[in-house]
């Protein structure tokens, strides 16, 4: 693949973290390491997945990279242009290509506007068009999202609207600036399975009509494997592992990806299943922060390395990466 030499996303050496104030009652103030040195390149066109579990730092990847948060160290560029140095017509340009669409539709619309306002707003926020090519460019997006025919939708309210169909105004939000790149943020948890699939078609088919690059951020490796080309599994901040999603699911290599993928209920399956032995029960003591993170719950660890030193992302193959000494080395965990 020739795009492959130029990605259109690279997130090099990036850490974020977050201080929480202390009070009275709290004590002191903490810091939380959101992402310790993320490592990433995202190429043109493709759907690339980022999974992980609660807290593992997935939305701020989102948010680092529309510049709502600024990184405690390293780099974003998108294009070979590095993000903090945008400013003026370039920092607005940018925000037109690079759009996301968050978890919750209910939060992200404001329930005073009107569908037809909704997504219109960034037209006139980025002065594209007049008002009759506007309301062709939103009728067409929403055509696209399937919110058809528009006539219906146009002038209701969101309280009027289905959880999906919320979702499905938001996606037309985002898409009618006919973005490069667009963040789904856990586009469907709130949503269940059935709609769940018929917005992940959305995404497909959008991909297929305007070549957009999207970045898919999911708790469920099930739904990252429908969707992405590629997957990159992350762990307290930490990227674990990164390649082809069928290769991951397939012959996953960090025992964290194995629980993971254990994780996910098989239809049919009762009784214990094969690999959940990758998690311990209880957390190790005594750990410190060189040590592998996933060194207090894996199972498979050995306390004279994975516990006094950090593997770092090693490759498998040009495309299958780990951070895992285990998997480095060819065992089968
Ligand atoms: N504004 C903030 N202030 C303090 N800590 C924060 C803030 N935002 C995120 N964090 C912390 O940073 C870590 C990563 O959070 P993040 O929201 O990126 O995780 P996530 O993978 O998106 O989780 P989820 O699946 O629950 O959405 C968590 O420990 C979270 O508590
Ligand atoms: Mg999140």
């Amino acid at each position: 693949m020739d795009n492959q030499a130029n990605p259109i996303l690279r997130i090099e050496d990036i850490s974020k973290v977050y201080k929480t104030k202390g009070s009275f009652f709290k004590g002191r103030g903490t810091e939380v390491i959101a992402l310790n040195r993320i490592y990433l390149k995202i190429y043109k066109g493709e759907i690339f997945g980022l999974v992980g579990e609660s807290g593992s730092g997935k939305t701020t990847v989102g948010r680092l990279i529309v510049s709502l948060e600024k990184s405690n160290q390293g780099r974003i560029f998108l294009d070979g242009v590095e993000i903090a140095e945008l400013k003026g017509r370039e920092l607005k340009n940018f925000r037109r290509k690079v759009q996301m669409i968050f978890q919750d539709p209910y939060q992200s619309l404001n329930p005073q506007r009107s569908v037809y306002d909704a997504i219109s707003e960034p037209l006139g926020v980025h002065k594209i068009g007049n008002a009759a090519t506007r309301q062709e460019l939103v009728e067409e997006a929403m055509k696209s999202v399937g919110l058809s025919p528009p006539e219906d939708f146009l002038h209701s309210y969101p309280h009027r609207l289905s959880g999906g169909q919320r979702q499905r105004v938001a996606i037309a939000r985002a898409m009618v600036l006919n973005p490069q790149f667009v963040i789904a943020d856990e586009p469907t948890s709130m949503l269940d399975a059935s709609i769940s699939a018929q917005i992940f078609n959305i995404l497909l088919e959008m991909r297929e009509k305007s070549g957009v690059t999207i970045l898919f951020i999911t708790h469920s490796l099930a739904a990252a494997r429908y969707l992405c080309g590629r997957i990159a599994v992350m762990y307290r901040g930490n990227l674990m592992e990164i390649g082809p999603g069928e290769e991951i699911i397939r012959s996953p290599r960090h025992p964290y990806t194995q629980a993971l993928i254990d994780a996910i209920p098989k239809f049919g399956q009762r009784g214990e299943v094969k690999r959940y032995g990758t998690l311990l029960g209880a957390e190790r003591e005594g750990t410190n922060g060189l040590c592998c993170p996933f060194f207090p719950r894996c199972k498979v660890a050995h306390e004279t390395r994975c516990g006094k030193e950090r593997p770092h992302l090693k490759e498998l193959s040009p495309s299958h990466s780990v951070a895992c000494y285990y998997a480095e080395e060819g065992f089968e965990v």
